[in-house]
């Protein structure tokens, strides 16, 4: 694949754009990872001097201890083309732009509905030759959606000239997965329904939607989290070993965990919503919108039949966490032990944020007492493996030079739409939570017969021993600055 000569951020004015893209191209740049100049379009009358500013407050706000010789490299490379997107006749400015660029990366951070014109306007003025496009989720709304939005997009572009973002996929713990799995012995024979008896996956938000009201609402948590990052999330724990190191040879192994998966059942679904949420700017009076889902999953393979997979994504609950546990098989009575308590069973936690680890929980000997406790083994990346990259600042790489292997392809976007689709055809009324709970006590009952809810393994605590949790409300997001 050859390298891209030239990016070209489309919606540069944007949200996204301010809070990631930018500040993950100064850090690429600090990496000196970027060769190619970078052309900024949007809708608004601005000079390349007012992007270069707006750049410059961008990369101030979200990086710590800027290098201001870094910045102004940076800065050097950019310049503006106002376009409106919806009328065909803006993309001559932009060919003159490249003027001489073969191989440019469109990188388009704008409403879905927006993908389709621009591509086609950026093919009528000849500018999908030798080109990429990234496009950024949402991939559709449901099924039918995104293979009419994927028959759109392929009448000017071929698959492998389509990347598509679910950056969950750039997070190093979420990239950890295949490692950990299939480079230990120790982990890789146990990985599979004759241990396993239980998944939990959790991704809690302690901020609520905030000013993203009007986009929110429209999508609510199953399609803004769940469709996307936590099913990718899932297939990397669940997929069999790539028999290769090529993009398709992990996209393959992922999409079979997919295929393996029945449709979502919705008497197995639980939606809430945060009290407040419906004050929101942008929120329809009487919305049911969840902000909270927890479903069940069944994967139909040798590996995980009969293991069920649970999950829940939240906003607005006690911490902000993301985590995977696996539950082991019970050890048989403690024969050896006068009235053995029965054991929590063994359990692996990969977190994947804030500060990714993971937890192995074994039992052992209490100190002193001929009983059990529950201790943790406990690796963080960050200690002992040094800093990693920011999932934008690695895929924005990996799409310069072509890299396919982090981003989803489309027969897996239509399979998590089919699994979802029951869900999104029959969900049922959302129950209330307070904000900084852990959700509608509903969620409880999903999991009933199986092992509860855990709290999550947050940063720095010992809290893992076992099932419930403790309110905590009204937290800052704990975000850090590169
Ligand atoms: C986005 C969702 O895709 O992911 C947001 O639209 C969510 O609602 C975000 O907050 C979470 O990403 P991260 O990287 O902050 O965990």
């Amino acid at each position: 694949m050859r390298e891209a000569d030239a990016l070209v951020v489309v919606g540069i004015s944007g949200d996204l754009a301010r809070k990631m893209t930018l500040r993950s191209l100064y850090l690429l740049e600090r990496r000196r990872r970027l060769s190619c100049p970078i052309v900024g379009v949007a809708k608004d009358s601005w000079s390349d001097q007012d992007l270069r500013e707006h750049a410059a407050r961008a990369v101030k706000d979200g990086v710590e201890a800027v290098d201001e010789a870094v910045l102004s490299r940076l800065l050097k490379r950019m310049s503006y083309v106002q376009a409106d997107l919806s009328d065909p006749g803006t993309y001559q400015p932009l060919a003159a732009a490249l003027q001489g660029r073969h191989h440019p990366l469109f990188y388009l951070e704008v409403p879905p509905a927006l993908f389709g014109p621009i591509v086609e306007g950026i093919a009528v003025a000849g500018l999908t030759e030798g080109a990429r496009v990234v496009v950024e989720k949402p991939f559709g709304h449901d099924l039918a959606s995104a293979r009419e939005l994927d028959a759109t997009l392929h009448r000017y572009l071929s698959e492998d000239q389509l990347l598509r973002i679910d950056h969950f996929l750039g997070k190093e713990p979420v990239l950890d997965i295949q490692f950990l799995r299939f480079a230990n012995d120790l982990l890789e024979p146990v990985w599979n329904r004759d241990h396993v008896t239980c998944m939990h996956v959790t991704m809690a938000e302690d901020f609520g939607v905030e000013d993203r009201g009007a986009f929110y609402d429209r999508v609510g948590a199953l399609r803004d989290v769940v469709q996307n990052h936590l099913l990718q999330v899932l297939a990397l724990m669940a997929m069999e070993p790539p028999v290769g190191g090529g993009a398709d040879d992990l996209r393959d192994k992922k999409v079979e965990v997919f295929r393996a998966m029945p449709p979502a059942d919705p008497r197995r679904y639980v939606r809430g919503q945060y009290e407040g949420y419906q004050e929101l700017a942008g929120v329809e009076p009487g919305s049911t919108t969840e902000t909270y889902v927890a479903l069940r999953l069944e994967i139909d393979s040798w590996r995980w039949a009969g293991v069920p997979i649970f999950l829940r994504a939240g906003k607005a609950l006690a911490e902000r966490v993301t985590e995977v546990r696996l539950f082991f098989r019970r050890p048989p009575r403690l024969a050896f032990i006068d009235q053995p308590p029965s054991t929590e069973p063994n359990q692996i936690v990969l977190r994947i944020d804030p500060d990714p680890g993971l937890r192995v929980q074994l039992a052992t000997r209490a100190g002193g007492q001929a009983t059990w406790q529950p201790v943790h083994l406990d690796l963080i990346f960050g200690e002992e493996v040094g800093p990693s990259l920011e999932p934008y600042e690695r895929l924005l790489d990996d799409a310069l030079r072509g890299d396919h292997r982090l981003f989803t392809r489309e027969d897996s976007v239509e399979q998590t739409w089919r699994i979802m689709e029951p869900l999104l055809e029959d969900p049922p009324a959302p129950h209330a939570y307070s904000r900084g709970s852990w959700g509608p006590g509903e969620a409880q009952d999903l999991v009933r017969g199986h092992p509860a809810w855990h709290t999550p393994w947050l940063p720095g605590g010992d809290n893992t021993t076992g099932a419930g949790h403790s309110t905590n409300a009204g937290k800052a997001p704990n975000r850090r600055k590169p």
